[in-house]
């Protein structure tokens, strides 16, 4: 029985960081696992600018633990009035990684996302141009659309006909949840299309939401779907595919947020998430994978060379804590708070509160 196992350094491809209090803490659990992070722009004001996303940088440079071996990768908030000039600027200075598109509406703070695709078509066809990433937000807005179904139903409403009308342009579909996605992705040969996969959509399905109660602490956008959905995710992931990788999707909301009447959606998983991955992929038999998945097939799809320090999992069994206190007060409760894991992450202590 394999017992450890070490990985170059992994990184995170998808992650919200937030802003201030949240930002101090939450910082940290990422920087322990991950080289690198995603770090995604819809602040409570969204990172809409070259200008802005240079500030937030500057703002988690700032918050990184003494020694930390993190670098974070910036994003640009799409709106219906981006300016393309600023945003081909901003990616040839280096300071932008990629953009994201939210559709108005989808999830958290979208309310100045993309009403339309034909109203960003000059901003892609730029983005085409210059090589720049599109990370997509993949949920019908229609509310007629069933909650369950807005992830197929943006396959292939939006992005079938998006990826005809920009037939090079680079893009992520993030947080992949169906099986729909999953082969739409897998057949697509082109090699300009890629998933990332969070640890919450391959660890639970969607009856987890509702065991014993309602749990809040699950619920993220897009939710957790049927069974078949989680075994089709896996299957991907652990295949070795180079267009699926890491990304965690960890979205802090504070404890009062999530049990409340109208919960926000988002999972807190940056304290365990390649242990939860790292559990996963054993689940499958497919540990001799997790490497190419959380620290290659990334790096490659964005033309980064693989982080060149390494990490290692043990195997030793650890509860994880129900509680992390912000140091400015609140809570919040992390992925799997209470259960117990398998894995470790060596030299990475067991989540703890950060004092200011
Ligand atoms: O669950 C989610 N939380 N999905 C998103 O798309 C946004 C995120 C957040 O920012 O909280
Ligand atoms: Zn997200």
């Amino acid at each position: 029985m394999t017992t450890r196992i070490t990985l170059r350094r992994p990184d995170d491809w998808h992650l919200h960081l937030r802003d201030g209090a949240m930002l101090q803490t939450v910082l940290s659990y990422s920087a322990a696992q991950f080289g690198r992070a995603i770090v995604m722009p819809n602040l409570k004001t969204p990172v809409t600018t070259t200008a802005l996303a240079r500030a937030y940088r500057e703002r988690i440079v700032a918050a990184l633990p003494p020694g930390a071996d993190f670098v974070p990768l910036m994003t640009v908030y799409l709106c219906d009035g981006t300016s393309a000039d600023d945003l081909c600027r901003g990616f040839e200075d280096g300071v932008l990684t990629a953009a994201k598109l939210y559709p108005a509406g989808a999830t958290t703070h979208s309310e100045h996302g993309v009403t339309s695709i034909a109203k960003v078509a000059p901003v892609l066809e730029t983005m085409q141009a210059i090589g720049m990433p599109l990370l997509l937000h993949g949920e019908s807005t229609d509310p007629a659309v069933d909650v369950f179904d807005r992830e197929a139903v943006f396959i292939e409403s939006t992005l079938r006909p998006l990826l005809r009308d920009f037939p090079a342009l680079k893009v992520v579909l993030e947080h992949i949840t169906t099986e729909e996605a999953a082969d739409f992705v897998r057949a697509d040969a082109s090699g300009r299309l890629a998933a990332t996969i969070t640890p919450q959509h391959l660890m639970f399905n969607r009856n987890a939401i509702f065991t014993g109660g309602i749990r809040p602490h699950l619920y993220c956008l897009p939710v957790l779907k049927r069974e078949r959905h989680r075994l089709a995710l896996r299957r991907v992931a652990t295949s070795g595919d180079a267009r699926f990788f890491l990304g965690t999707d960890s979205a802090p909301h504070l404890r009062t947020l999530k049990e409340t009447g109208c919960g926000c959606a988002g999972i807190f998983n940056a304290p365990v998430a390649l242990q939860s991955y790292c559990t996963a992929f054993e689940e499958e038999g497919a540990l001799d994978k997790l490497e190419a998945f959380a620290s290659l097939n990334g790096p490659r799809f964005y033309g980064l060379a693989p982080n060149e320090a390494s990490v290692t999992l043990e195997r030793s069994s650890w509860e994880v804590p129900q509680d992390v206190e912000l140091a400015a007060g609140g809570a919040l409760h992390p992925f799997l708070g209470g259960s117990r894991l398998p894995w470790a992450l060596r030299d990475a202590p067991v989540p703890e509160p950060v004092a200011a």
